[in-house]
Formats: structure tokens, C-alpha cells, sequence
């Protein structure tokens, strides 16, 4: 046996958040039930946003509600901006979830309309409102930020020590517009994990320059407690120009499962999901790739 390794979905919120087209939440259902067939064990299934923000995410309710109830095997989690985020998703059943927060404070206000120390004040009252549900935070804009560009590593230790102060052990490190390195990435894992050696570290990788895998794997060499990758490669931040699509889950899979780790998920019934999805999801795409045609089968 090899590694266990954690990938986790992250396609039916930040791969859907970037189709402009609204998807019928049952087709959103059914592409879930291939990904928790094919063996994924974590899920961020939606987000509790404002619909004028992201029309796409307008069905929350019913597809939180929906997933946890047919499987409670699988950890499922919502993004969340703010309280109101927060007390709907509680509401709908869900008892996890990613607050995110950006390191630069100027996406921060694009994408949240907060500064970072209404951020932590906000998160402060999910915590204290819900001492029960499992928060993340999604630290995002941490390798490079469309407004301010490159982000150095002593802010972003302060940061996480300003969320670390209010309770938060979890975080995901996010490549929100996809401009890190491997380097990059062992540089800002280090630093953090030995900065909070009581905190878990995940990491959240765009592809914008076919980056995403070598990124993500480098990620996972160097401790990532998981690596987010999405359905199709579909993904990205409207309210951060330049983002494209996340590391592809099928192509991580592929590479994963060929590299001796186990990932505990089945490659073929990815795969074919991720084509479901393309058959859907193409013409609707805003981004810049749905990648699955450069792997055509398994070889086994
Ligand atoms: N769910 C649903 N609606 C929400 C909401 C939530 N979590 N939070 C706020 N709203 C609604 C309010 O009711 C209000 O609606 P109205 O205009 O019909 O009255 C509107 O959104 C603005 O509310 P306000 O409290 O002034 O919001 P804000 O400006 O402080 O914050 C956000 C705006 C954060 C809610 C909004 O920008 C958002 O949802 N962004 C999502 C960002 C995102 O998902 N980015 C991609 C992932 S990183
Ligand atoms: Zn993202």
C-alpha cells in the first residue's frame, strides 16, 4: 500500500461558480453521486453566497440538504463569506464549512466587501454563534493577488496568527488566480506549518499556467493535509480577474494513482463523470479549459 493521500472536490462550487449559465440542480446532483461513487470522501458541494453575487449558487439549500441526507458517509462542506452564510448553511444541515478571507486586503473587499478585520470579527461570531461547526478558512490571494500582485510570507503569518488567535486550526492555502511554483509552495507551507505546528494546512491550486499538477503534488510531497482539485479542471473566482480553472481532479487522480499513492478513488468512473460534465457544462464555460480530452483512458 501506498501513501493515503487526501484529494478533495471542490468542482460543485468553485468548477459551477464559474459556468454562467445556470446548471439544473439535478444535473449538479447527478455529477455529485459520480464523484461520491468514484470514491472521493470530501466534497465542497455549494456555497452560501449572495444569488446576486453568484447566480449559480442560488440552489444551496436544497443541494447542501440534498447530499448530506443520501450520503452521510461523505464529508461535505460549504463556502461561506459572512454570518449570514454561515447561519444558512447551519440551517440547511451542514456542519462544515470554509469561511474565506483574502490575504490581500483589496480582493478581500472585491470578492467580500470586508477588510480583514471585519473578516475575523465575522468569523469570531460564527464561532461563538456555532460552537459546533467545523470552520476552514480559505486564505485566499496567498501566492500572488490580481490588485496588488505578488504577496509576501510575514503578512501572511500574521494573518493566520490574527485567525489562529480567534480559534481557527484549519486552513486552505489558496492559489486563487494560479501563479505559484513549486518553490512557492514549500516556502509558504513551511513557513506556516512551522509557525502553527497545531494547525492543518491545505492547499487550493488554479492551472492558469499548466502549473496545477506539479503545484499540487508538490504540495502534497511537502505535508498539504489535502489538495483541492475540481471535476474537469473547471474553476474560478469571478471577482478575481485572471483566475482560470483548478488542478483537474481526473489528471491528479490519473497521476496520484499511477505514482503509488492511494487515493481511494476510482479513475474511471472520474473520468466519466468529468465527461457528464463536459457534455453539460462546455458551451456554458466561461473559463478557459475543460481538459479531459488529453486523457483517454486508464491503461489498466
Ligand atoms: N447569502 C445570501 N444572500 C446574502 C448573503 C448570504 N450569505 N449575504 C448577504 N446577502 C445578500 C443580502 O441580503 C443583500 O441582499 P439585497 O441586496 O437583496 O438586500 C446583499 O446580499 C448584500 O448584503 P450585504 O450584507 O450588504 O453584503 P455585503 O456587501 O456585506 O457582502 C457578499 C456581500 C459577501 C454577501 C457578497 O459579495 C457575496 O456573496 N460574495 C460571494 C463571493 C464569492 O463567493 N466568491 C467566490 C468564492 S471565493
Ligand atoms: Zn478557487
Amino acid at each position: 500500500m501506498g501513501t493515503h493521500i487526501n484529494i478533495v472536490e471542490i468542482g460543485p462550487r468553485d468548477g459551477f461558480q464559474s459556468v454562467k449559465e445556470f446548471m439544473p440542480t439535478e444535473f449538479k446532483l447527478e455529477i455529485i453521486d459520480g464523484l461520491v461513487k468514484s470514491g472521493i470522501k470530501r466534497i465542497q458541494c455549494t456555497s452560501f453566497v449572495s444569488p446576486k453575487a453568484i447566480p449559480q449558487m442560488q440552489d444551496a439549500a436544497v443541494v447542501a440538504k440534498t447530499v448530506i441526507g443520501k450520503y452521510p458517509q461523505t464529508s461535505f462542506f460549504a463556502l461561506v463569506p459572512n454570518f449570514r452564510g454561515a447561519e444558512s448553511a447551519v440551517e440547511n444541515g451542514v456542519k462544515d464549512v470554509s469561511v474565506v478571507v483574502s490575504l490581500s486586503e483589496s480582493h478581500n473587499k472585491a470578492n467580500i466587501n470586508r477588510t480583514h478585520e471585519q473578516s475575523i470579527e465575522e468569523i469570531k461570531k460564527i464561532r461563538g454563534e456555532f460552537p459546533d461547526l467545523k470552520i476552514t478558512v480559505d486564505a485566499a490571494t496567498v501566492f500572488g493577488c490580481p490588485f496588488e500582485g505578488r504577496m509576501e510570507i510575514p503578512p501572511l503569518i500574521e494573518l493566520l496568527g490574527k485567525l489562529h488567535d480567534v480559534g481557527i486550526r484549519a486552513f486552505t492555502l489558496c492559489d486563487t488566480i494560479g501563479v505559484a511554483y513549486p518553490a512557492q509552495i514549500r516556502a509558504i507551507l513551511e513557513s506556516s506549518k512551522k509557525a502553527f505546528p497545531d494547525s492543518i494546512f491545505n492547499l487550493h491550486i488554479h492551472d492558469t499556467r499548466n502549473m496545477g499538477i506539479i503545484n499540487s503534488y508538490e504540495g502534497i510531497k511537502c505535508g498539504a493535509q489535502s489538495v483541492e482539485t475540481s471535476l474537469g479542471g473547471l474553476g474560478g473566482c469571478p471577482f478575481a480577474p485572471g483566475a482560470s480553472g483548478n488542478t483537474s481532479t481526473e489528471d491528479f487522480v490519473y497521476m496520484m494513482n499511477r505514482e503509488g499513492y492511494e487515493t481511494g478513488i476510482d479513475f474511471s468512473i472520474v473520468l466519466e463523470t468529468a465527461r457528464k460534465l463536459r457534455e453539460k457544462a462546455a458551451g456554458l464555460y466561461s473559463g478557459h479549459h475543460i481538459n479531459i480530452d488529453k486523457v483517454h483512458q486508464d491503461f489498466t
